[in-house]
């Protein structure tokens, strides 16, 4: 038997979630999962059981996945060595048939099965399926003085929202894997961040959650006390000059950012190690991860103060 305070509890958090569920119900979440939430059994579970509960409570949920961990592991069982420059892959042929299999294969079906165990009606789809993702292969670029040539990597010009309302409106949970394609028909690797904020930026998304193995946008990478709470676009801007966006964080700004700008309100950093980190992202003020917006000035009285008793524990740890 519970005793009478947890029943309490209980309640008291069904009421202090109630606003942001009725703020939510028929809304667009776009969310992101690193290839890494997948690699571990318990945060596969967590991200199946999370999203599962936003798709029961009637937000329209989009799960993209990445894969990257698991091609660099086909690619090196294959005999080669994955390439990267400024955080993101350099595809070749070679790298390309390894992204397409772990990306439309291992990956996406490794989660319509966990979805599946959790009897959630989860759709698996790729950006080359009936035109979702739009791309163009990027061009040779230069990057500290050097050209590049990143290979069948495509710069993606668009998403075709009309795809994912139709899953949306016949109830599935679309389950996306980040593969794009020419109007030739060419495959085309694109960064995961990207095709999800494209997505978000389509469907007209109220969230962006990108869930990635830091707890979230940090002032330091090496250290985790610094957390941001909130940032905006001249924060992330400001993160960028002073280099504190390293690797892997970089496209997940240039995501952001593309988000932001193309009217998503809010976007996320959060862990996937953090348990329940979405649920508490979305429905408390306090929230777990990185919150980013396109300018702080439009955040509520009572996020403010949630982000000032954050800022006041922090400088506590300093
Ligand atoms: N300022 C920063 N804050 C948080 N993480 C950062 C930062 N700079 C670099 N990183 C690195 O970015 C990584 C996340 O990107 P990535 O490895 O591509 O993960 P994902 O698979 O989620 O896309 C983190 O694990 C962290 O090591
Ligand atoms: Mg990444």
């Amino acid at each position: 038997m519970k005793d009478v305070g947890q029943r309490a509890a209980e309640v008291t958090a069904l009421k202090h979630a109630l606003p942001y569920l009725r703020m939510f119900q028929g809304k667009t979440f776009v969310v992101k999962a690193g290839g890494g939430a997948l690699d571990s059994e318990p945060a596969l579970r967590s991200l199946v059981e999370q999203v599962g509960a936003l798709h029961q409570l009637g937000v329209r949920l989009v799960l993209v996945h990445g894969g990257g961990t698991q091609s660099t592991e086909l690619l090196r069982s294959l005999g080669a060595e994955p390439r990267f420059v400024a955080g993101r892959r350099v595809t070749d042929d070679q790298a390309l048939r390894a992204v397409t299999m772990i990306l439309n294969g291992t990956v996406n079906t490794g989660l319509l099965a966990a979805f599946r165990a959790a009897g959630l009606p989860a759709l698996g789809i790729s950006g080359v399926d009936a035109g979702l993702l739009r791309a163009k292969r990027r061009p040779a670029v230069t990057i500290d003085g050097q050209s590049v040539d990143y290979g069948h990597v495509g710069d993606l010009i668009g998403a075709d929202a009309s795809v994912i309302e139709r899953l949306h409106a016949a109830g599935f949970l679309p389950v996306v894997s980040p593969l794009a394609a020419d109007d030739s028909g060419a495959l085309l690797n694109v960064n995961a961040d990207s095709a999800a904020a494209a997505l978000a930026i389509a469907l007209r998304a109220e969230k962006l959650v990108l869930l990635t193995d830091a707890p979230g946008i940090l002032e330091d990478p090496a250290d985790p006390r610094t957390l941001l709470s909130t940032t905006d676009l001249p924060g992330l801007r400001w993160l960028r000059e002073t280099g504190a966006l390293r690797d892997g964080m970089v496209p997940k700004a240039d995501a952001l950012e593309a988000a932001l700008r193309g009217g998503v309100p809010r976007a996320h950093v959060i862990s996937y190690r953090t348990p329940d980190s979405l649920l508490t992202e979305i429905f408390t003020n306090e929230g777990s991860g990185t919150l980013v917006v396109a300018d702080l000035a439009v955040l509520s009285a009572a996020e403010k103060a949630a982000e000032d008793a954050h800022q006041r524990a922090t400088d506590g740890i300093a």
